[in-house]
């Protein structure tokens, strides 16, 4: 397993918490019931933007084939501030395992749902090549599966939603990998729109629920898109659909700052086009 050095976490935490070494409780507080941080870590977990630079490690080659694919360290980052050790953290999107990995990285357990058995393959061979504690995914569509896991068993999710399929760029990278990762559901002439994208995702939601432990919190990836001539507010769209889940509060809006992306010339030299380099992380909590 990894320590905390090894998984890089916190290094300009580290820097700052000398810098106001008197200033923040360096211990751990006994009344934490969300987490095993001291209040120094919760002061820089709870930042709104990360922007620490995540490395393609960890056989990010074999895992690029996916192409939606997030850091393991990111998630273990996470996965540390909403969890103690030893608790269950469940990805019902599981793609190749990002949150598995994660999971791994910080002596938590994880389960996962994936329809594509071939992001699975990969999950497992990434375990075997890291010498890392491989979980189970279990294979199939979210909204059956979620069936066989016990109602209130789960301490955190972390999960990261399949692309909305609105468009035909065949030849872009993000529609290949879109398709791929809905496992050819969509084609040319079955594109979604926004709102059926939104049902699909509710409807998986739904289901999370009642798996979750009351009190319990909830990551959910997910990227805005510039297609057409409009900048489509994704995030904004897939939180207010989240929060018309009973129970479901939203709670804060975390942007990861991708520093590893490519820019491209996106419009020049004829209009103003954004150059993605950022996700949303959506923070709910279950509070009946
Ligand atoms: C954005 S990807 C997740 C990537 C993941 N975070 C990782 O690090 O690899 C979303 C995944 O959801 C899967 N998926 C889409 N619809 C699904 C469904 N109804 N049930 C289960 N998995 C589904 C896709 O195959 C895709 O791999």
């Amino acid at each position: 397993m990894c320590n905390y050095d090894q998984i890089g976490m916190f290094n300009d935490e580290k820097k700052t918490v000398k810098r106001k070494k008197n200033k923040q409780p360096q211990k751990y507080d006994e009344r934490n019931k969300l987490n095993d941080l001291t209040g120094a870590e919760w002061q820089f977990a709870t930042k709104t933007v990360i922007s620490k630079v995540y490395p393609s490690n960890m056989q990010h080659k074999l895992r690029s084939q996916h192409g939606g694919q997030k850091p393991p360290q990111l998630c273990a980052d996470l996965i540390k501030t909403f969890t103690k050790k030893d608790q269950l953290v469940l990805d019902p999107l599981a793609g190749v395992g990002g949150t598995l990995l994660g999971a791994a990285l910080v002596d938590r357990r994880a389960i996962g749902i994936e329809i594509n058995p071939k992001w699975i393959e990969i999950y497992r061979k990434v375990c075997e090549l890291e010498h890392l504690q491989q979980f189970e995914i279990m294979q199939g569509d979210a909204n059956e599966r979620l069936a066989d896991i016990e109602d209130d068993s789960i301490d955190f999710v972390l999960t990261d939603v399949p692309y909305w399929v609105m468009d035909k760029l065949d030849k872009t990278r993000s529609a290949e990998s879109a398709r791929q990762s809905n496992l050819n559901k969509f084609n040319d002439s079955n594109l979604q729109s926004k709102g059926e994208w939104l049902q699909e995702m509710k409807s998986i939601f739904e289901k999370v629920y009642p798996k979750l432990k009351d009190k319990a919190y909830m990551a959910v990836f997910i990227g805005d898109m510039f297609r057409g001539k409009e900048y489509h507010f994704l995030s904004a769209d897939l939180a207010r659909t989240i929060s018309e889940i009973h129970g479901f509060v939203l709670k804060s809006d975390i942007i990861w700052h991708d520093d590893s992306k490519m820019l491209h010339i996106y419009g020049y030299p004829f209009a103003y086009v954004p150059s993605l380099i950022h996700q949303h992380i959506l923070i709910f909590r279950k509070e009946n």
